[in-house]
C-alpha cells in the first residue's frame, strides 16, 4: 500500500488523539517498517491493518468506525493534494464515474506499484449511480468513508446507501446507491 495513505493515517490520529497516542498505536502495532513511511513509498498492506486494530484497542472505537471516518479524512486531503481531480465536475455523480477509469488510472501512472479495486459504475436513467467495489484488500469501509467524504465535498446533494454482496473468491463486493437528496 501506498505511503501516502500511511502518512494520511498518522496526520488523522495525531489531530483527532493527539501526538503521544499515535507515538503509542506506532510503537504497539509491532510494524516492520518501524512507523516511518514517506507519500511515494511502499508498504505491507498488513501494517495498515496493524495500526487501525491497534488504535482500535486503544480508544475502544469500533474499526469500521475508524476506517470509515479515514476514507472521509482522505477525501477532504484529496481535494487538497490533487484539486485537479475535482475541478469543473458540477455533480457528485460526474467525479465517482471518474474515479476507475480516470483518476485511479492516473493514480497507477504515478505510482505502478499501487493495489486499486475495481469500481464500476452504472448511471440509472433517474440521475441515481450505483457503484461496485470489488477488492480483495477488503477496505470496502474506506470506499464508504471516501463516498461519504466526496458527498460532503459536492454539497450534501446526495446520500448513500450500502449493500453487501456475497464476497467472489477472495474479492469482497459492496454496492453503493448514490442516490439525490
Ligand atoms: C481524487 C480522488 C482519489 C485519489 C487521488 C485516490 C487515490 C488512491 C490511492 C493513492 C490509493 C492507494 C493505492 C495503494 O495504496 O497502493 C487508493 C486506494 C483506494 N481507493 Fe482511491 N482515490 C481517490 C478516490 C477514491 C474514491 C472516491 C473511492 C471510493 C470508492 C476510492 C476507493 C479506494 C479504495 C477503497 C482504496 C483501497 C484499496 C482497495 O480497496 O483495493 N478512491 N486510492
Amino acid at each position: 500500500m501506498k505511503g501516502i495513505v500511511f502518512t494520511e493515517f498518522i496526520e488523522l490520529m495525531e489531530t483527532k488523539f493527539g501526538a503521544n497516542m499515535a507515538e503509542q498505536v506506532i510503537m504497539d502495532a509491532n510494524l516492520p517498517s518501524g512507523g516511518v513511511y514517506t507519500r511515494v513509498g511502499t508498504y505491507d498492506h498488513d501494517e495498515i491493518v496493524a495500526l487501525v486494530l491497534t488504535l482500535s484497542e486503544k480508544t475502544g472505537l469500533a474499526v469500521p468506525d475508524l476506517i470509515q471516518a479515514f476514507g472521509t479524512h482522505l477525501l477532504r486531503r484529496f481535494t487538497v493534494l490533487f484539486p485537479a481531480f475535482f475541478a469543473e465536475l458540477p455533480e457528485i455523480t460526474d467525479f465517482l464515474m471518474k474515479v476507475d477509469d480516470y483518476i485511479h488510472a492516473e493514480v497507477r501512472k504515478l505510482y505502478p506499484d499501487a493495489t486499486l479495486p475495481n469500481l464500476q459504475t452504472h448511471l440509472q436513467d433517474n440521475g441515481d449511480l450505483e457503484m461496485i467495489y470489488k477488492s480483495d484488500r477488503m477496505m470496502g469501509d474506506l470506499a464508504e468513508g471516501l463516498i461519504a467524504g466526496a458527498i460532503e465535498h459536492f454539497g450534501q446533494s446526495h446520500d448513500y446507501q450500502r449493500q453487501d454482496l456475497d464476497q467472489e473468491g477472495e474479492a469482497q463486493c459492496i454496492r453503493f446507491m448514490i442516490t439525490a437528496r
